[in-house]
């Protein structure tokens, strides 16, 4: 049989050929890194906590009208999507303070926002993907004017669905990533949520508890990632049924 086209590797995911053209295949990795590769692990079970997850949230997206990069899940770390050219743009929606925004403003973590902030940070590894302002974005030609406001508008949608969702299980959306990507028909494009949506590119935290659920678990040490996207996962109904969550306790079944 002959071996599939490899794309490209990022950090989490790898990109093969797609079947046709136009597509790709998103494979899940278990790999988990932090501060720019800085701390790197290998988290057992997190590609197919994550593959579901990003297919729940870009499902339940196109299921309100923001096209996205999704056509199907095809096994546990496997999906099929278009194929799009990236904006190298890290698009960031915060609704607390978190993160390099608390750091940068000397604010508490959890603070609200008085309204959502969506920043942008130029997709470069090499120099640490720095926080740009909007000005950048249209002056170096990353994106035009209206593909900015476009992508302000899907941003802030994204932001919408998700914090109901996760609201919906006792989860609050502090801030999350989001990346988008053009696909072009002749001369027009149209703009796609892309990449992924999981608990590596959010911050969640519980409502009642505050508890971290969240890729902050594994930067700050606290605890068991697997278990804190297994709970993300449970909530929402989406858990794999072979990625098997130990509860602590021993659960009484009547
Ligand atoms: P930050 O507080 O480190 O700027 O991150 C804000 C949010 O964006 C947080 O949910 C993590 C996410 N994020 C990524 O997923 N990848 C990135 O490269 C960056 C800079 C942020």
């Amino acid at each position: 049989m002959a071996r599939r086209k490899k794309i490209y590797e990022g950090k989490a995911k790898v990109l093969y050929e797609g079947p046709e053209p136009g597509t790709l295949v998103q494979y899940f990795k278990d790999d988990a890194t932090a501060g720019n590769g800085a701390k790197k692990a290998t988290i057992d079970g997190k590609g197919v906590l994550n593959n579901r997850l990003s297919e729940f949230f870009m499902t339940g997206l196109q299921g309100i009208g923001v096209p996205t990069h999704f056509i199907k899940r095809l096994n546990m770390r496997e999906q099929l999507i278009r194929q799009v050219e990236i904006i190298p743009l890290e698009v960031i929606v915060r609704n607390y303070a978190a993160g390099s925004m608390a750091k940068r403003l000397g604010m508490e973590e959890g603070t609200q926002l008085p309204r959502p902030i969506v920043e942008f940070s130029y997709k470069n590894d090499a120099l640490g993907d720095p926080l740009v302002p909007e000005e950048y974005v249209v002056t170096f030609g990353w994106a035009s004017q209206q593909d900015l406001d476009d992508i302000v508008s899907i941003a802030l949608r994204v932001n919408d669905f998700m914090s109901g969702v996760m609201h919906g299980v006792g989860i609050r959306l502090i801030d999350f990533k989001i990346e988008i990507g053009r696909i072009w028909d002749n001369d027009y494009h149209r703009l796609v949520v892309a990449d992924e949506i999981s608990p590596d590119s959010c911050r969640l935290w519980d409502i009642e508890t505050g508890q971290k659920l969240d890729k902050d678990v594994f930067r700050r040490d606290l605890g068991s990632l697997t278990d804190a996207y297994t709970e993300v996962a449970r909530r929402l109904g989406v858990l794999p049924s072979n990625v098997t969550h130990r509860p602590n306790k021993p659960t009484l079944i009547n």
